[in-house]
């Protein structure tokens, strides 16, 4: 049965604070896309199988699809919208696109999310940690070879602002 009973929340979205009014049995997932407009982070399998509704909620990647948004509040939100634009992309959507990593594309939001995640705590990961990292992130297209690839472009791309 639906739970219809309204909550206030409060997200730190992309570093703005914002109140929701959500149903309790509503996901994070859900006021993303629905609520505040933001789609990068994908609504595949809506069971916590496949990453591409991954966001970084308090630093660590999360399947947004599996966290009511009651638990999220008066937390840190990160989604693909708030790491870059067209113009200035992140280090990890930069290196993406040069690695020929954007395979069907409907999964790379979570991928990239999941991989700032680590960089954020492990800026020199080995490719093992990579691939532990984007072990949740599902492709069934061409593969993870590029994938894995654009992130070790991405760790030379930041160490390389960091030497500056
Ligand atoms: S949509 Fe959340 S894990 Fe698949
Ligand atoms: S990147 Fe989406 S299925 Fe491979």
């Amino acid at each position: 049965m639906k739970n219809e009973k309204n909550n206030e929340i409060t997200l730190f979205l992309n570093g703005s604070e914002q109140r929701f009014c959500v149903e309790t049995d509503e996901t994070l997932l859900h006021v993303l896309r629905k609520r505040a407009g933001l789609t990068g982070a994908k609504k595949g399998c809506d069971l916590g199988e496949c990453g591409a509704c991954t966001v970084i909620l308090d630093g660590r990647a999360v399947n947004s699809c599996c966290v009511f948004a009651v638990q999220a509040d008066g937390k840190h939100v990160e989604t693909i919208e708030g790491i870059g634009t067209a113009e200035h992309p992140h280090p990890l959507q930069q290196a993406f696109v040069n690695a020929g990593a954007i395979q069907c594309g409907f999964c790379t939001p979570g991928m990239i999310m999941a991989a700032k995640a680590l960089l954020d705590r492990n800026p020199r990961p080995s490719r093992e940690e990579i691939r532990q990292a984007l072990s949740g992130n599902l492709c069934r297209c061409t593969g993870y070879e590029r994938i894995e690839q654009a992130v070790m472009m991405a760790v030379e791309i930041i160490s390389g602002y960091a030497e500056r």
